[in-house]
């Protein structure tokens, strides 16, 4: 008799059906496992065999053969333990087999029969949603499952725990979803001295989800501003919290099952690996810049990145999406982010004042800079210098706009944006709109058409420089309330795109 589990393969955030076969036949005993497994596949046998023998359970002195159907595709993780366990339970005749079919399975095994907790737990429940099959996963993964609304999910401590359940001696109770976790970061505007054409720049930014780009002297406050992101940004929406979740949970970080609607903000170091920063690896896992999905990519000291990861940037940032190359296949993650970048204007960081700057200025300038290419530095909507703050402002009690009305500002011209682009799947920000789409929206009026087209021409703009500043221009709009781009939109949204550097 062959029986069926059923678990799931990751290829990008997808969770692929993978049906468990398993038949015991007569033969020479052994227990083999086909179906292009990886190593850690392979090694289920040896903990599943143990944790069976735990339960008292001996196999029987016959041929196992465990079959991962489709089996032309990689299978990869240690969350098949508990599949097979079920699938050979199942072939033994100790639980009932159109049980077992109704489940769709994932858990790494102890030697002593506990399950442990795997990755991927919210999109394998999808998945088992979609293929109306029940979740059955370990109990730690299981806050995290639950989330996905349509699913019936239900965790184990241990394998004995689930031959109780489906034996009807014992039936496990259905999980519940995690907690939402509270935003804590505590930071706020008014921390941040001065720079108030920085503030500006960051409200901007975080309104249309423009990238931003920073250049200023060591200690003129960039990393501070950029930490202050999150905090002018509005919540994750439901669709949004889910698919930036699924991401985290493939990459394992989400702690207890608990969902965050704070929007990610990522800070990879300059000295990341391209796979850290990408995605892939030799097991594929989303990068960073999938992680900041729906939120900000905050790239320090940008110039520093190696050359390959920061070209490797310039088609991700514009698609939303990055494939990554495997041995045997193409895996696709979501990466819908806002980069923001700080750097130093040369290496020792004090070009731009006389009296501090190297004995190289102002080569050393540009060689640094220069690091970073025409193109990736075009895709910048938003560039901007942030000079030393004064000692005298400095010592002023803390003045300016609090977080929480910058928010409020950036709130009420996202959903601007959310009306605008109900009827257009693909777009949900200006900085999205392409095509028709963007003339329709971004056209200036006259004066503000012909303040263009003199800058263009002047400075040479490339075609997606003046689309950029048509989009940040609608942005500055939508700040101010207004349905059409005036001059004055236009005037701000270029003074953005000519400032701090290279022009193109
Ligand atoms: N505008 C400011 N208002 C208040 N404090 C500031 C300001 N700018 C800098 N500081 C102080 O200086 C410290 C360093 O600032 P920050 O790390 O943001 O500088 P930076 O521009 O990122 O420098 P670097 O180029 O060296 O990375 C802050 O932790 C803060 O104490
Ligand atoms: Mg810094």
């Amino acid at each position: 008799m062959v029986a069926r589990a059923y678990t799931v393969a990751f290829e990008g955030v997808e969770a692929k059906t993978v049906e468990v076969q398993c038949a015991v036949t007569a033969g020479i005993p052994g227990f083999s496992l086909v179906g292009l497994p990886d190593k850690a596949v392979t090694e289920a046998r040896d903990r599943v065999r143990t944790a069976l023998t735990s339960m008292a359970i001996a196999l029987p002195s016959k041929r196992i053969t465990i079959n991962l159907s489709p089996a032309d595709m990689p299978k990869e993780g240690s969350h098949f333990d508990l599949p097979i366990a079920l699938a050979l339970l199942a072939a033994l005749e100790i639980i009932p087999t159109d049980a077992v079919e109704g489940t769709c399975s994932l858990g790494e095994l102890s030697l002593d029969g506990s399950l442990l907790p795997v990755i991927g737990a919210l999109p394998a429940a999808l998945s088992a949603a979609e293929a109306d099959r029940t979740l059955l996963c370990p109990k730690a993964s299981g806050p995290e499952a639950a989330w996905v609304d349509a699913a019936r999910v239900i965790g184990a401590a241990t394998l004995a725990d689930v031959v109780r359940h489906y034996t009807g001696q014992s039936p496990l109770a259905p999980a519940e979803p995690g907690e939402v976790i509270p935003d804590s970061s505590g930071r706020d505007l008014t921390d941040v001295k001065g720079q108030e054409r920085a503030k500006r720049a960051l409200e901007i930014a975080a309104a249309g989800r423009h990238h931003l780009m920073m250049v200023g002297t060591p200690g003129s406050g960039k990393s501070m501003l950029a930490a202050r992101l999150p905090g002018l940004l509005p919540p994750l929406t439901a669709q949004e919290a889910l698919e930036t979740s699924m991401i985290h949970s493939l990459a394992g970080l989400i702690e207890e099952g608990g969902i965050n609607r704070a929007r990610p903000f990522r800070e990879p170091h300059h000295t990341a690996s391209m796979a850290a920063i990408v995605g892939g690896g030799r097991r594929a896992s989303p990068g960073e810049i999938s992680l900041a999905h729906n939120g900000v990519l905050f790239m320090d000291e940008f110039p520093e990145f190696t050359r390959s990861v920061l070209e490797t940037l310039r088609q991700p940032v514009e698609s939303g999406e990055v494939v990554v190359a495997r041995a045997n296949a193409h895996v696709k993650y979501p990466c819908r982010f806002m980069l923001v970048a700080a750097a130093n204007p040369c290496k020792c960081g004090y070009l731009p004042d006389a009296s501090r700057a190297c004995a190289r200025a102002p080569a050393c300038g540009e060689d640094y800079m220069g690091r970073i290419s025409g193109p990736l530095m075009d895709r910048f909507d938003l560039r901007i210098e942030v000079p030393p703050v004064s000692y005298t402002d400095l010592d002023l009690p803390s003045s300016g706009e609090s977080s929480a009305t910058v928010a409020a500002r950036v709130a009420t011209a996202r959903d601007l944006q959310t009306a605008r682009y109900r009827d257009h799947p693909g777009m949900r920000l200006n900085a999205d709109a392409e095509g028709e789409m963007l003339t329709e929206i971004a056209t200036p009026d006259t004066e503000g058409r012909d303040l263009l087209t003199k800058v263009a021409d002047r400075f040479g703009l490339s075609a997606r420089g003046y689309h950029r500043v048509l989009r940040v221009a609608r942005t500055i709009a939508d700040l101010d309330g207004s349905e059409t781009i005036h001059r004055p939109h236009v005037a701000e949204a270029v003074s953005f795109r000519l400032s701090a550097a290279k022009e193109s």
